[in-house]
């Protein structure tokens, strides 16, 4: 079994990157292998609104010339997929919004093919704008029938400064919750 994690951070390895790697570790503890994807300096275009996506039903976006094909192609691999995302001026980054429309247009146009998967959504902030973030993700998974665990708080660390998150043990401890409940499902679902 598998989950891959995407950080839609302009930062590579920040407090984005810190949460997810929280959850992994719950879920490696369980023997469910992990990928993270970041964006970092990578170009990540919008969607296009061509719809060739629904003529050609192929799973693939029809534009080719940067990561969200292999985003997708890794999301079709996995159980379980994980958005994550700091809060930038109170929402998701560009990036990650990219790989919700542009994964989620081609998953309806090849009837809901992420359906039954596990999803779940991280974020990293500093002081505001957090739930709003937390639900444009979320958005993503209910709208492709995916399933949803929780933990025991919404899954949000807080941080400024790259690492900054590591002092928030309460967003550590949400993490870690979300980790073992995202195995625990796996498990029900997968095995
Ligand atoms: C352009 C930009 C806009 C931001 N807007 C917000 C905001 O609206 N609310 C907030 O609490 N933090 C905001 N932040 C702070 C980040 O959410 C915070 O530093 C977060 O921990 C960054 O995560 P990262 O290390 O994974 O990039 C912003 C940061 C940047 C670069």
């Amino acid at each position: 079994m598998k989950v891959v994690g995407f950080n839609g951070s302009a930062r590579k390895d920040g407090n984005t990157a810190i949460l997810i790697k929280y959850v992994f570790e719950e879920l490696n503890k369980e023997g469910i292998d992990t990928e993270l994807v970041q964006f970092a300096g990578k170009k990540v275009a919008g969607c296009t609104a061509c719809r060739k996506c629904f003529e050609l039903k192929d799973k693939q976006c029809a534009v080719k010339d940067d990561i969200i094909n292999e985003c997708i192609g890794k999301m079709l691999g996995a159980e379980g997929i994980i958005l994550g995302s700091p809060i930038y001026f109170a929402d998701i980054t560009p990036p990650i919004k990219s790989l919700i429309d542009r994964a989620g247009y081609v998953a309806k146009a090849n009837d809901d093919m992420f359906r039954r998967k596990v999803g779940a959504a991280v974020i990293a902030v500093r002081r505001a704008g957090a739930i709003h973030g937390f639900d444009s993700l979320n958005h993503f998974f209910f709208i492709s029938q995916m399933i949803v665990p929780g933990s025991h708080y919404w899954n949000i660390g807080i941080g400024r400064d790259k690492g900054e998150v590591e002092k928030d043990e309460e967003g550590k401890q949400i993490m870690k919750t979300l980790g073992q409940n995202m195995s625990w499902l796996l498990r029900k679902l997968y095995q």
